[in-house]
């Protein structure tokens, strides 16, 4: 137990140049509380005493502001940077070697029963803001750049960026380019979908009346 507390702290200095000492490390790293109040409300779980592993799990969201359910699975090495907004849903698994920012969303769509949340793979990176929504599988090596929404499986090596995410990079080759200044805007397509309905609609009528006006 305590080679894997070393462990964890020892994570923070590799993955976190702002961290100066051990001291500091232990008692300001919210991330690093969080893994540790789940460590402990995972135990709970397995022992299945969910209702202390939720407790424990809430408990830690309060001072830490980050919920990770008592039922995720995560591997070694995990660092959650600053942390707040974190949200790591029941059947999550993640690998190791894992880093994830503030703001992340590992959950589900709503629409799976089971297991209706990512499995993260080792060495992946998770920047701030993204969601990965869905059961699917983000391959070792990966990263999801920040404030993107990933809804489907993400292959080894790559770099997802965007709503709904997309691969821009794979094994190091960009592609395509991203066309940054044409960005597709949903509620414009949908509306100009409805004006041409609109459109048709009013076509069909008038030539309706036409029709029952030559009667
Ligand atoms: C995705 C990320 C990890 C970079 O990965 P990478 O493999 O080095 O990718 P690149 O920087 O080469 O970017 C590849 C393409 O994606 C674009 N891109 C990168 N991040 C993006 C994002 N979040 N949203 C939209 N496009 C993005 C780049 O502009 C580039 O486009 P181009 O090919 O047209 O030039 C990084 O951009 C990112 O999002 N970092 C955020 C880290 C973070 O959360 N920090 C918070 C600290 S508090």
């Amino acid at each position: 137990m305590f080679s894997t507390l070393r462990s964890d702290v020892r994570t923070i200095f590799e993955n976190d140049p702002a961290a100066r000492n051990t001291f500091e490390v232990i008692f300001t790293y919210s991330g690093l509380h969080a893994l540790w109040a789940h460590r402990f409300a995972h135990w709970f779980y397995k022992k299945r005493l969910p209702m202390v592993a939720r407790f424990i799990s809430q408990v830690s969201r309060f001072f830490t502001g980050i919920e990770i359910h008592p039922g995720a699975q995560i591997g070694q090495r995990f660092f959650i940077d600053h942390g707040m907004g974190v949200v790591i849903g029941e059947t999550c698994e993640i690998g190791d070697d894992v880093v994830i920012y503030q703001g992340v969303t590992l959950g589900g769509t709503g629409k799976e029963k089971g297991k209706r949340h990512p499995t993260i793979g080792n060495n992946v990176v998770i920047s701030s803001g993204a969601k990965v929504l869905g059961s699917f599988t983000v391959g070792d090596y990966s990263r999801i750049g920040a404030n993107s929404v990933v809804l489907q499986e993400v292959p080894p090596n790559c770099t997802v960026v965007g709503i709904p995410g997309r691969v821009v990079k794979r094994d190091g080759v960009r592609i395509g380019k991203l066309d940054h200044g044409n960005v597709p805007d949903p509620v414009i397509e949908l509306c100009s979908h409805l004006q041409s309905e609109i459109d048709r609609l009013k076509e069909e009528i008038s030539r309706n009346k036409q029709l029952e006006a030559r009667k």
